[in-house]
């Protein structure tokens, strides 16, 4: 269920409306590798400057250290997205005080100004009230369209929205309504998918699915920690000795619902050029690591995968950037795109999976948020989120 105002709700004709948006995007000598997340938000900008607001879009990119760093500017996002628009788009090299105000100052309904990385201030990630208030000085009406940074209680994400009317963008509606569907009210049986290297980092994620899930089914890295926790020799491979006893408690209380590998492919190196073989998991040899699931789990979670109503996929099952570990990945990602299921995919490594097995018009939605979708799915409210104003 969404309960928060959206930008329909309010009138913003000749208005100063300062958008957050998550433009963090991948640029590699000042070009934008991945467009997904600007693209994603097109609808919002383009509502707004079709309504005859003037858009003032602000994001952070990347973790620079508090403070201007060329390589986290975001001059080549607002190059990028004059491609995408055909209206004026201009580019303040500071997101507060006198230069982000004269350039607000300055814009005309139907023009675009996007302002410098927010995390050049350390007063963004401390959501500093002062900074807070530095942002709202700048338009009339604050739209969180950034859903890939809602799980963040930063002065962009959180705090202006106290100080302006706030309300959320589209891609923030579409977003919450998927991922918060399939969490509230899915379509049974409930698969979710998790995958990546460590059990810590989705403990949360796992202990909430395993309570709202019907399956779940767990690759990667964090797949060989539940097998070391049912007392099989790793050998070689990725174990997170600490969480053995999570993996326990975890394996205790899920039940039929958990599903892990029962065969997998195992590397004599961590490189794509290793010699490579497939093994059941009672016999992971010395000197060799697991590197993916292997053929028999891949039939066994694809036969789970296609009796789903609802699929909700987070993490690799290995490491897919080498193609001879990557048939785990790609093979769920097919039993996927195949299912009739509700199939939601989250976190850039699954992303960028379905993206390069060209299966993405094939899933329901692929959601723009990493963190934030796992926060979601781990039953968490986002600050982002809340702090906008209600229906
Ligand atoms: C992301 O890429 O997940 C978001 O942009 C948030 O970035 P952060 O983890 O640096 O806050």
């Amino acid at each position: 269920m969404f309960d928060k105002k959206n930008i329909t709700d309010i009138d913003v004709k000749g208005k100063k409306v300062l958008v957050r948006v998550d433009f963090n995007v991948p640029i590699k000598e000042g070009k934008i590798k991945d467009d997904t997340r600007m693209t994603a938000a097109l609808p919002t900008i383009n509502y707004l400057l079709e309504h005859g607001a003037a858009v003032i879009l602000f994001s952070h990119l990347g973790r620079p250290k508090d403070e201007p760093d060329p390589q986290f500017s975001l001059a080549p996002v607002a190059e990028h997205l004059a491609t995408l628009i055909p209206n004026k788009v201009n580019f303040a090299e500071d997101c507060i005080g006198e230069v982000a105000e004269a350039a607000s100052a300055r814009l005309q309904p139907g023009e675009v100004l996007v302002l410098e990385n927010t995390r050049f201030y350390k007063a963004e990630k401390k959501n500093d009230p002062d900074m807070a208030m530095k942002f709202a000085k700048l338009a009339d009406i604050y739209v969180n369209d950034a859903f890939g940074s809602a799980h963040r209680a930063h002065a962009s994400t959180e705090g202006v929205a106290h100080h302006l009317p706030a309300v959320a963008g589209f891609l923030m509606e579409k977003e919450i309504r998927y991922l918060g569907q399939a969490i509230a009210d899915p379509a049974r049986p409930f698969v979710a998918i998790l995958g990546g290297a460590k059990i810590s980092d989705k403990i949360g994620v796992i202990d909430n699915l395993l309570q709202k899930a019907d399956a779940v089914l767990i690759g990667g890295g964090m797949a060989n920690t539940f097998l070391k926790a049912q007392g099989f020799e790793m050998a070689d491979s990725l174990v997170e000795e600490d969480a053995v006893q999570t993996a326990k408690e975890l394996l205790a209380k899920g039940g039929d619902k958990l599903h892990l590998p029962i065969d997998l492919v195992l590397g004599n190196a961590f490189d794509n050029d290793a010699e490579s073989k497939v093994t059941d998991v009672e016999n992971v040899p010395a000197g060799w690591r697991v590197l993916d699931i292997g053929p028999a789990s891949v039939e066994d979670y694809a036969k789970v995968i296609s009796e789903a109503g609802t699929v909700v996929w987070n993490g690799p099952m290995g490491v897919f950037e080498m193609p001879k570990f990557a048939k785990g990945t790609f093979g769920v990602a097919e039993a996927v795109a195949a299912s009739e299921s509700v199939s939601i995919i989250g976190g850039g490594d699954s992303v960028s999976a379905i993206n390069q097995s060209g299966l993405s018009e094939k899933v329901t939605h692929i959601s723009t948020g990493g963190g934030a979708s796992l926060e979601m799915l781990e039953g968490k409210i986002l600050p982002g989120l809340a702090a906008l104003q209600d229906k």
